[in-house]
């Protein structure tokens, strides 16, 4: 899936000689899948065409008239919440020293000011302009107010002049912008995610466990983190190395997993299951070890406590991702459990220690279910197979976060 499919984006123009090139900008966003707004400021109206940018976007374009900030009395309020992403390009050395410092004198800057997402500019201006130590100063200060900055690239200008200046392609701006998506899709998040088998203590030499090696737990955590959240790990015991800048807690038996779990997922928007924690564990421990008879012995296994079930229906607003290892029936077994588990999303594959499929092995083949979508990802690595669970939670969360702020209101 596009990674800017269906993103309100808004594109901000300013009055630049490059203004014509927004009309490219406007046509390869729609290309994206995104749903475009272009506003203008007065000056740029100088250089490209109301109409232009109409029949390219698709949408009625927003002037700084009266009439235009007439659409409503909050148009700045209503246009910076509808907006995933603004880009303004071209951006005028006027227009970046503006946003500098925080000025609100029209519609495209009091909008800006109202903005609270991924806000990014594309300066166009002659060289001189662009060395100027006051827009040189105002660099500084949209870094700071982590405001991006695509470009502006060196070469030769329509006044005659040569240097840094000229606007970034529009094509590189759109990659850029769906580059800073894919590491900030989810920023600001905090992600708990449980790895590995668990073992189960039989007699001071003997324990319970499972064939999980962690790996997609530990695969999991690496993507969460590179697409810009907030992660902590809880891992069984496995033979994989440390994350490096992902805080680990290790335990050892189901018992010590679910208190880790319970006494940190409060701090959590996310928690992700996918350790293979025993469903049975021994109802009494040895404490000497069972010495070998000719005779069979007989364990009594006790039934644990499901650890995701018990969260998901604790923490209504969390959101719940767990992952079911089936044998059989995948797609009924892993839906009944979203079901039953309460959960937002599972994860189901075939899991078979002898043919080499899901546990222990870098390879994995999975179905991902929602209540309201589903997707097939086929044999693939692990890492690529972690990256695309991300995406499809990131998209999954975010409707739920919509649907949480409209039941606010
Ligand atoms: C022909 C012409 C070309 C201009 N090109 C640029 C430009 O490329 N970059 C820039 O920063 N300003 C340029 N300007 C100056 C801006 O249009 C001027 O600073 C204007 O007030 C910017 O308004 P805005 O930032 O609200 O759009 C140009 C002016 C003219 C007359």
């Amino acid at each position: 899936m596009n990674i800017l499919s269906n993103k309100n984006v808004l594109l901000g123009i300013t009055g630049s000689i490059a203004a014509y090139k927004a009309a490219d900008i406007a046509s390869r966003l729609k290309k994206e899948g995104c749903n475009v707004k272009v506003v203008m400021t007065k000056s740029s109206e100088l250089f490209i065409t109301e109409t232009t940018l109409e029949s390219l976007s698709g949408n009625k374009v927003i002037l700084e008239d009266e009439e235009s900030n007439a659409l409503s009395n909050f148009a700045h309020l209503d246009l910076a919440k509808w907006a995933d992403i603004i880009l303004i390009a071209p951006c005028t050395a006027n227009f970046m020293n503006k946003l500098a410092n925080g000025h609100g004198d029209g519609l495209l800057s009091t909008i800006c000011l109202a903005f609270t997402k991924s806000l990014f500019i594309a300066p166009a201006m002659n060289p001189d302009m662009w060395n100027n130590k006051i827009t040189q100063a105002s660099i500084e200060k949209l870094d700071a107010a982590e405001i991006k900055m695509i470009g502006p690239n060196y070469g030769s200008h329509a006044c005659g002049d040569i240097g840094y200046g000229r606007m970034t392609h529009p094509e590189e701006i759109i990659e850029k912008i769906k580059d800073n998506s894919k590491t900030s899709q989810l920023s600001g998040c905090k992600i708990l995610i449980t790895a590995g088998p668990t073992r189960e203590p039989i007699d001071p030499v003997r324990f319970m466990s499972n064939y999980s090696s962690g790996k997609m737990g530990y695969e999991m955590a690496i993507a969460a983190k590179s697409k810009g959240a907030s992660v902590e790990l809880i891992s069984g015991p496995v033979t994989l190395k440390p994350i490096p800048d992902i805080k680990t807690t290790y335990v050892e038996t189901s018992s010590e997993m679910y208190d880790v779990v319970k006494s940190k997922v409060d701090h959590y928007d996310i928690f992700i299951s996918t350790a293979a924690i025993a469903d049975y564990k021994p109802a009494n421990y040895s404490d000497i070890k069972y010495k070998k008879d000719e005779n069979n012995i007989f364990i009594e296994f006790t039934r644990g406590i499901d650890i995701l079930q018990t969260i998901s229906k604790k923490y209504e607003n969390l959101f719940t991702v767990g992952f079911a290892a089936e044998t059989n029936s995948l797609s009924e077994n892993t839906k009944d459990k979203l079901q039953k588990k309460n959960l937002d999303v599972i994860v189901g594959n075939i899991a078979n220690h002898e043919l080499k499929l899901g546990f222990e092995s870098d390879y994995n083949e999975v179905i991902i279910l929602s209540n309201t979508g589903s997707e097939n990802i086929s044999l693939d690595k692990k890492s690529n197979i972690a990256a695309r669970i991300l995406d499809f939670i990131a998209k999954e969360y975010s409707s739920k976060l919509e649907l949480i702020k409209k039941d606010v209101k």
